[in-house]
């Protein structure tokens, strides 16, 4: 399936990513420096070694062996610490990426609009910000780590070789074009599955964050078993291709060991005949040795370093496509900061979500409200009342026309001051952990404790806040689980009302309060707040009847906007509603919806 960050090049991926190295770029650079510093030590330890042998050991010449192993000591813990200090510095500089991308793509999805949000799932967010990024560090740590030092291992070992036998050498120089060829092979199907492996990671995030997020609904709708066998496929896919994966990558040990003993034994024969016509010392062949086995491992650390690093290429273009995620809702230079009133007006609106085909969700929509009044739209389930009401705070923008606000497109405005002026209890709304205090403050982080009590007591909020041991202190759980759904939203609405909006939209906000309490904070709002314009989106007729004027929504069209009295005597879909609603408590989609 083609995925849409497949789109972004591997370079611009690179480009985004390496450019969030920032303050760690330090420790990016001195790891290879470290690194490099080990493998000369490295280096240095056999060439000392043949000078023990052949100066000390053979000559009988017990000082040479003191003078040159106390060298080759200082040579060890020498490479010791630069191996150490590279290793640190590696894992600090990666550790840094891995913070700095996080922070780059969490800040990103902070302005993304309704829009950006609606094109990703909730699991893939996650798993970007978590599996991927911690893919990029490994992937990046190995870089640091490995990719001067391997290769410039190789090479100097090489060098080194060449230089005591040419001929011997020449050995390596095969062996090494040979096994390439072999751990290419072997990478390329590794990769292939590692990287199917990760795409198989959304699948399993988006299972648990949906089971685990409404694992209530499960338990009532008794579909732990459904849950568990799609949990279970997740992880079971995921441990297929792993097995896959590294069943290929096992191959290459045995493929590598047989490299290293097959020179070994060529070099120990050929190198025995050498010694015994005098053309190459016994040291000389100790280092070979040495040598041998060098490059073959740091031939091998190129190979999983590759690995690595394309297992990790989608994983950046995941990250890159979050970071460059344009977020569509743009802010108009010098924008208008104040909004006048509560005024609001549709002119020949339109709108489509994006990626939608076929009718507007919208249609030619053409009102007007005037300051202070309060506003009621009924309409059935899909008639798009909620997507009209996300017009007026510019959740999302008109796809043709325009959207008013105080006599001002809503596209002039800067987006911070006008969803101060319109506040909007969302139909699906949010509670966070902390006090209730501190979720009101949500709405105005410098109401003080009178001001909350105000906004609660017109949200009649109060009374049952003053029932819980901690009152206003009391805490509320992830998600406001451990409050009722009405008082959910009594407390969503006097979330919203402590912005002291001048427009207060509420999308079905008192759909699981009583009628009795409904009411009342209906009144309350007409009392305390005549000023602010309210918009009030319900089922029941009752909590719009008293509204100013009535918005009749069918079908992403307006079928009416008038007067209860008015609507009752013209408008079809409205009697219907009201009467069966009225005969039998029906609710608006049981009659007259469609
Ligand atoms: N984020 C979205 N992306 C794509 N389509 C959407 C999105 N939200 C809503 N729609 C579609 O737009 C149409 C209108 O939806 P809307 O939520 O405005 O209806 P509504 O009148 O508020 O319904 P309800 O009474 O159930 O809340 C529906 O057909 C719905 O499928
Ligand atoms: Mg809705």
């Amino acid at each position: 399936m083609e995925k849409s960050y497949d789109k972004i090049s591997l370079k611009t991926a690179a480009a985004r990513i390496l450019g969030e190295v920032k303050e760690f770029k330090t420790a990016s650079l001195l790891t290879p420096v470290f690194m490099i510093l080990e493998v000369i030590c490295e280096m240095i330890i056999p060439l000392l070694m043949s000078v023990i042998i052949d100066k000390g050991v053979s000559a009988g010449n017990l000082n040479a062996i003191y003078e040159t192993g106390l060298f080759m000591i200082i040579t060890a813990v020498c490479g010791l610490a630069a191996g150490m200090l590279g290793g640190k510095m590696g894992a600090k500089a990666a550790a840094g990426l891995a913070k700095n991308l996080r922070a780059a793509m969490f800040r990103r999805i902070q302005r993304y609009s309704f829009e950006n949000i609606d094109k990703y799932s909730t699991a893939g967010l996650v798993t970007r910000l978590t599996t991927d990024v911690t893919n990029v560090q490994n992937a990046y740590m190995m870089l640091l780590r490995m990719f001067m030092r391997a290769p410039s291992s190789i090479i100097v070992a090489m060098i080194m070789a060449f230089v005591i036998s040419p001929k011997l050498a020449s050995i390596y120089l095969i062996a090494v074009i040979v096994l390439s060829a072999f751990m290419g092979m072997i990478m390329m199907r590794a990769t292939r599955y590692f990287t199917a492996t990760f795409e198989k990671y959304d699948a399993l995030n988006e299972s648990v964050q949906e089971n685990v997020n409404a694992i209530r609904v499960v338990k009532a709708f008794v579909r732990e078993d459904y849950e568990k066998d799609k949990f279970k496929k997740a992880t079971e896919n995921i441990y297929r291709m792993f097995i896959k994966a590294e069943k290929t990558v096992v191959l290459n040990m045995p493929v590598m060991m047989a490299a290293v003993y097959s020179c070994i034994l060529l070099i120990s024969w050929l190198g025995a005949h050498m010694i015994v016509v005098e053309e190459l010392t016994t040291g000389q062949l100790m280092s070979l040795l040495a040598y041998c086995m060098n490059i073959l491992m740091s031939l091998m650390m190129v190979a999983m370093v590759v690995v690595m690093v394309s297992m990790s290429q989608a994983s950046a273009k995941r990250i890159t496509e979050v970071i460059d995620e344009e977020p569509v809702l743009k802010q108009k230079e010098n924008p208008e900061k104040n909004v006048a009133d509560g005024r609001v007006a549709f002119e020949h609106v339109d709108f489509m979500y994006a990626g939608q085909s076929g009718a507007p969700v919208l249609n030619d929509i053409n009102i007007e409200i005037k300051a202070g009044e309060t506003i009621g739209i009924i309409g059935g389930t899909g008639s798009s009342k909620s997507t009209l009401v996300n017009l007026i705070s510019r959740l999302y923008d008109a796809s043709k026309g325009a959207v008013k606000v105080g006599g001002i497109d809503v596209r002039d405005y800067e987006i911070h001051s006008l969803r101060d002026a319109v506040a909007v209890v969302l139909q699906k709304n949010e509670l966070f952990s902390g006090s209730i205090l501190d979720n009101l403050r949500w709405g105005n982080e410098n109401a003080t404790e009178e001001e909350c009590r105000k906004a609660c007591e017109i949200a009649c909020a109060d009374e049952f806040i003053s029932r819980m041991p901690d009152g206003y202190n009391t805490h509320i759980e992830q998600g406001g689980n451990n409050v009722s759904g009405g008082q959910k939203q009594r407390l969503c609405i006097a979330r919203a009302l402590l912005k002291k909006p001048k427009i207060l939209i509420l999308d079905d906000s008192t759909s699981a309060v009583d009628t009795a309490t409904d009411l009342k904070i209906r009144t309350g709002f007409s009392e305390e707040l005549p000023d602010m314009t309210k918009i009030i989106i319900a089922q029941r007729i009752s909590s719009v009847q008293s509204a100013d004027r009535i918005i009749v929504m069918d079908n992403g069209r307006i079928d009416g906007f008038d007067t209860h009295e008015n609507l009752l005597k013209n408008n079809t879909i409205y009697r219907d509603v009201y009467e069966s609603q009225n005969s039998g408590n029906g609710d608006f989609d049981e009659k007259g919806g469609e």
